[in-house]
């Protein structure tokens, strides 16, 4: 814990604590070329992490040699990435505020993914349950509700993470690219066709399309390797990858209490059409 805000057990955290952890990204030296994908945690990150990795690569494979992520809050010792070529893809789900101050100070390119707050929270209950390494959370549904809405989960306030976002693209304009899940569910050749002018990377209508193909949730359910999947099999990762799974979780009494929270902590936010 740090600063009011929980973290999982990342090995970073365990050894280093958070503070300390947290400081080590923020001092990372990033390179110019480098891409970092930022998301609140189970908006979608492996999703546009493979889509983003595709435009660079310039093909529709699925990236099978990196089973994971460049997650920097994982990683104890920055040299081990050192040996990557650029552009290398990072991610990270601390709050913008921790993001490295070279990456901001340089204006290199971010990706930020946000989703719908009720999926997310569901999303997010169903991989605390699953991963009992990190997460280890035991308890109930409701449980985990009450926890999320108090900003009691790993990585805090969702509200936090997002406003911090929008306040950064105010900052900075031109260096955050936001997309929603939603968008690209709905629409994915003409997200990636946005993520790719963002990217300054030239793509054929075709690639576009075969991209949109090669990362649909079918696809990178069956053929992805999931790094989290546990010894049964079961993935945290690729679980149904659908809008409005928060209809089949929320009771009526829990949808107003969310309804009212959001109310009071999104009013202005410009990021609110992006899922409504
Ligand atoms: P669900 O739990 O609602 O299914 P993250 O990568 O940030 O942890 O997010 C995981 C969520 O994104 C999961 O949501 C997962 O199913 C969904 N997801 C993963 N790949 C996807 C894809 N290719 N298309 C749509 N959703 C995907």
């Amino acid at each position: 814990e740090f600063d009011g805000v929980f973290y999982p057990s990342f090995i970073p955290f365990r050894e280093k604590g958070a503070e300390k952890a947290l400081q080590d990204i923020t001092n990372f030296q990033s390179r110019d070329t480098d891409v970092m994908i930022c998301t609140y945690g189970k908006s979608g990150t492996h999703w546009i992490n493979e889509i983003t990795s595709m435009l660079i690569r310039k093909t529709p494979e699925l990236d099978t040699a990196n089973k994971g992520m460049t997650m920097l809050e994982t990683i104890s010792d920055f040299s081990v990435i050192d040996t990557l070529p650029s552009p290398r893809l990072l991610n990270t789900h601390c709050l913008f505020q921790y993001l490295p101050k070279k990456h901001i100070e340089n204006r290199n390119k971010i990706i930020h993914m946000i989703r719908n707050p009720k999926d997310t929270c569901v999303s997010y209950y169903h991989h605390a349950t699953k991963d009992q390494v990190f997460l280890s959370f035991t308890g109930s549904w409701n449980e985990f509700f009450d926890m999320w809405i108090s900003a009691n989960c790993a990585y805090g306030s969702w509200y936090t993470y997002e406003k911090e976002i929008e306040q950064a693209e105010k900052d900075y304009p031109g260096m955050i690219f936001t997309c929603s899940y939603e968008e690209m569910k709905k629409e994915p050749t003409k997200g990636i066709r946005r993520l790719s002018d963002f990217l300054q990377i030239e793509c054929t209508d075709k690639t576009i399309e075969d991209i949109a193909k090669a990362t649909s949730f079918e696809n990178m359910k069956n053929n992805k390797v999931d790094p989290t999947a546990v010894a049964d099999g079961n993935s945290h990762i690729y679980r149904k990858g659908i809008i409005g799974d928060w209809k089949n979780h929320f009771t009526v009494a829990q949808n107003k209490q969310f309804d009212s929270q959001f109310a009071e902590k999104f009013l202005g936010s410009s990021y609110r059409m992006l899922f409504e």
